[in-house]
């Protein structure tokens, strides 16, 4: 029985995965309940502590502007995007959802635990200030 349902869960597990490489772009109304209409409680000055964060976790994947040219990034399949290009079509519930459940389908991770909520709203500040 527990063989079972450990099957059932693999299963499902790559269900998710498999319509999260899916293509299809994740657009405002993915985002679970819980994050859903999150707005940054930091002010615009939370950035320069979200920089540090970004330049320590994110850079070499994202690269420093976050154009997805790090030189760990380069080599995923599916590359890392244009964050600030990405920045200009979502709010910052989609960042924060992101950044703290990771993408399924890519390299991006989860990053809740490893970052507190605040340092998380950090980044999502820093992504903001970039072009
Ligand atoms: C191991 C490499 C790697 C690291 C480290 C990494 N990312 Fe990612 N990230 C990716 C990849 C690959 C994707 C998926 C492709 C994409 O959509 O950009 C992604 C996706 C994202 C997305 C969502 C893009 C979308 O379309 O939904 C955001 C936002 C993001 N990363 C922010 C961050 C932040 C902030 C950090 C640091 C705390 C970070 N990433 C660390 C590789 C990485």
């Amino acid at each position: 029985m527990k063989k079972m349902l450990l099957a059932v869960l693999v299963l499902a597990t790559f269900a998710l995965a498999a319509c999260g490489a899916g293509g299809a772009v994740a657009t405002e109304a993915s985002i679970p309940a819980e994050f859903a209409g999150q707005t940054n409680p930091l002010g615009a000055d939370a950035a320069a502590s979200g920089a540090e964060i970004f330049k320590n976790n994110c850079v070499a994947c994202h690269g420093e502007q976050g154009h997805g040219d790090g030189p760990a990034g380069i080599a995923l399949s599916p590359r890392p995007k244009n964050l600030p290009d990405l920045a200009n079509t979502v709010g910052d519930d989609y960042l924060f959802w992101r950044i703290s459940k990771g993408k399924s389908g890519t390299s991006m991770v989860g990053w809740e635990g490893a970052l507190t909520d605040e340092q998380i709203w950090q980044v999502v500040a820093f992504i903001r200030t970039l072009k």
